[in-house]
């Protein structure tokens, strides 16, 4: 039984530059990223693809077919060895096919059929600015395939990055929102992995880390909200931590019911799985026999949080950081919970199966309906 696999070397600095020289970064360094460290960047020798130039929104093979015809370009005048993704998932993922597209492919749909031969063009070097994905250590790429009409992973040994490399400066521009979002994600990795099937007793470690880094970190936060910057190193190490723990030991039903609201109502990742997260921990108490994993959670909640009731003190910490807000404020309708359930139990086996206890149809429907 494999109990933990960390691929990338991870590596911390204090910023840039530092990183930068220890990299011994150059000409045939391709950066992509937003132009928002530019700041950052300037006085570096490496040419840089600002992803804005194709769009702002979630990644599509469209805009990752533009970006591979920039790298062409660049490689032609220069070579390109590795790449460098400096910001959130979406980045970090786009790099990712980047990294394993073969030079002159024109369309990154055609990587999905050879899914299982995937080889490595470029070495990726990852540099998160949010804390939530975990992708700067997963083999793990999300991206909307027009094909498909939805978002599709792309997965293989090749998109490991060899290098993670968290940088606190990085996180000093993340508006409050997205930092919050994206830490809830991190926390939430970090729980269904530990409540996954395939959790071991290694990858519960970081799972446990990544939670106490996290949850301390949002009671310091929901105090004195100006201590956030100062807490930027703990938030980034968190999300890393959980991104090895469900790496490994994967996610569950609440990524699984994110999915169809995500989708139809474009809500962020990290805001549409908090819509179900306590919800299905819930579910998973009333229906659990206790003596189990979710009482060795619990245990733990009540320890970092100093708190009898570890759900709850958890409930109202959240609260605290991200007011939570019913599925109709986003725009779903009592229509969507019947047809979320069905679209979830349809298409969402694979992560349905680490469940803790079962969620069928009826379950998902009765979530959803809890939700709206
Ligand atoms: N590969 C994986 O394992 C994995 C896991 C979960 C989610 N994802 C994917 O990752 C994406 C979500 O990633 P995310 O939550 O990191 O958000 P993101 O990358 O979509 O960024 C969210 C917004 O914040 C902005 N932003 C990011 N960092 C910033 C900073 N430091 N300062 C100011 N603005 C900043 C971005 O420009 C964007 O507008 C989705 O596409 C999702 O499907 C991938
Ligand atoms: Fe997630």
């Amino acid at each position: 039984m494999k109990l933990l696999q960390v691929v990338p070397a991870i590596h911390e600095y204090a910023d840039i530059a530092a990183f930068a020289a220890d990299f011994r970064l150059g000409r045939h360094d391709l950066i992509l990223t937003n132009a928002r460290y530019g700041k950052y960047l300037a006085g570096l020798d490496c040419p840089v693809i600002c992803r804005e130039k194709y769009g702002t929104a979630e990644p599509t093979d469209d805009m990752v077919n533009a970006i591979l015809r920039e790298r062409d370009c660049i490689h032609a005048e220069t070579g390109v060895e590795r790449i460098i993704a400096i910001g959130g998932g979406a980045i970090m993922d786009m790099a990712k096919v980047l990294s394993v597209a073969p030079h002159g492919t024109r369309d990154c749909n055609e990587l999905y059929r050879n899914m299982g031969s995937l080889a490595r063009v470029h070495e990726l070097i990852a540099l998160p600015t949010t804390c939530g994905t975990g992708s700067e250590v997963t083999n793990i790429s999300v991206i909307f395939r027009a094909p498909l009409g939805t978002k599709h992973g792309l997965v293989g040994d090749a998109l490991y990055p060899a290098h993670a490399v968290l940088i606190p400066q990085l996180m000093e521009t993340l508006p409050y929102h997205v930092f919050a979002c994206s830490a809830i994600d991190a926390l939430i990795h970090a729980v269904e992995s530990y409540l996954s099937p395939l959790a071991t007793p290694m990858t519960d470690v970081f799972g446990e880390a990544a939670m106490r880094e996290i949850l301390t970190g949002f009671a310091a936060i929901a105090e004195d909200p100006s201590c956030r910057s100062a807490l930027n190193g703990q938030f980034l190490r968190a999300a890393t931590n959980a991104g090895v723990a469900f790496g490994n030991a994967g996610c569950g039903p609440v990524h699984a019911l994110s999915f169809a609201i995500g989708g139809k109502y474009h809500v962020p990742h990290g805001e549409s799985c908090y819509q179900y997260f306590l919800p299905v921990l819930r579910y998973y108490k009333v229906n659990s026999e206790g003596g189990g994993k979710l009482t060795k959670l619990e245990a733990l909640l009540c320890d970092i949080l100093h708190a009898d009731d570890g759900l709850n003190a958890l409930a109202d910490l959240l609260e605290r950081i991200l007011p939570r807000k019913p599925m109709s404020a986003y725009g779903a309708t009592q229509a969507d919970v019947e047809a979320f359930a069905v679209s979830t139990i349809g298409n969402q086996q694979r992560l349905l199966a680490r469940a803790y206890v079962p969620v069928t149809l009826d379950v998902a429907r009765a979530i959803e309906q809890e939700c709206l």
